[in-house]
């Protein structure tokens, strides 16, 4: 379970950064990783509308910080956005990402392409205002349902706060940080009774990758996958995202991990994978191991992928069926 959480605010320990701190704290109790990006102090470029995104699947404009905040929302189960009101929409920082998740929208929607992700991610907002407007928060919450909506999220609503201007006004609420932190939890909760399911390879470029994305895209509601590798590679095998896409899957933005990167709740994993790993695995599954026997695709044509694919599409549903 991994929660990423967007912070909005350009004041840093203000009242949208504590309440996104309380909810984070929330989801962590729960076993989650967290991680907390402070946007307005990311170096992210407004979106151009030169709609290179709507060709190719990815933005022209490849200098700036979106390019790790596309992996980390492919990667999130749960993506909370915190912003202040500033003239009834989101922080100028927050929108500049907002308005680049069109990269999202566009591989979702132009180019059919499913995040694996998608179907189960969960999406919330924090916001808070100086005034007591009726309709304070009605833009923000509309430009987060659409946003949420591009990065494949479902949106799960939000939790709102009037009469807060100073900094640190928010810790004076009776409630407001209690009430993020419950928000936190329970948006995690939903996540925990899902078995543990690890893949291994050698570069965690391949085989291991697509195991994880077709476990998550048909089974993500039962299943929490994950993959890595104890020599990763660079990137993803540019052949692997091909095969999958021709399935319609998208494993855009995602990255190779080491052993050490894999997340952990504090729980051992029901199931452990390895495919040719070089030193066997160090990790002991609460239930079941297996050892697949698949020949490494790195370095052979996009047929050969394809065969490999088909091969672990197969495995992967025999394992969703029989609940492993
Ligand atoms: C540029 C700017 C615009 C703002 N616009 C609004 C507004 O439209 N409505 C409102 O209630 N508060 C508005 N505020 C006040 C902030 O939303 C408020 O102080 C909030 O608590 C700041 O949150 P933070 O501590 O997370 O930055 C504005 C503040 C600034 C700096």
């Amino acid at each position: 379970m991994f929660v990423l959480g967007l912070m909005g605010s350009p004041r840093r320990q203000g009242n949208s950064d504590l309440l996104l701190s309380a909810f984070l704290e929330g989801a962590q109790a729960k076993g989650a990783e967290v991680l907390k990006v402070d946007v307005a102090f990311k170096n992210i470029a407004p979106c151009q509308e030169c709609r290179f995104c709507e060709q190719h699947g990815f933005c022209r404009q490849h200098d700036d910080d979106m390019r790790e905040i596309y992996h980390l929302l492919r990667r999130a189960d749960v993506v909370v956005i915190a912003t202040p009101i500033f003239f009834y929409g989101p922080s100028a920082q927050l929108k500049a990402l907002i308005d680049r998740s069109q990269t999202l929208w566009a591989r979702r929607y132009i180019m059919k392409l499913t995040d694996p992700k998608a179907p189960f991610r969960k999406g919330f907002l924090l916001a808070v205002g100086a005034t007591k407007g009726k309709d304070l928060f009605t833009g923000t919450s509309l430009t987060a349902k659409y946003f949420f909506d591009a990065v494949g999220a479902r949106y799960e609503g939000f939790l709102g706060f009037r009469q807060m201007e100073e900094p640190e006004a928010i810790s004076r609420h009776p409630t407001a940080l209690a009430d993020a932190k419950e928000k936190g939890e329970e948006l995690t909760n939903a996540f925990s009774a899902r078995r543990r399911a690890l893949f291994l390879c050698r570069e965690n470029a391949g085989r291991s990758q697509m195991a994880e994305a077709f476990l998550q895209y048909y089974g993500g509601d039962k299943f929490d996958a994950q993959s890595a590798g104890d020599q990763p590679a660079s990137e993803v095998n540019p052949l692997a995202i091909e095969a999958m896409a021709e399935r319609g899957i998208d494993l855009a933005f995602r990255r190779p991990r080491g052993m050490g990167e894999i997340e952990d709740e504090g729980r051992p994993f029901d199931l452990v994978v390895q495919m040719g790993c070089e030193q066997s695995c160090p990790l002991t599954p609460a239930g079941r191991a297996e050892n697949w026997e698949l020949e490494d695709p790195a370095g052979k044509p996009l047929e050969f992928m394809r065969l490999i694919r088909d091969e672990i599409e197969k495995r992967v549903k025999a394992l969703i069926a029989a609940g492993v």
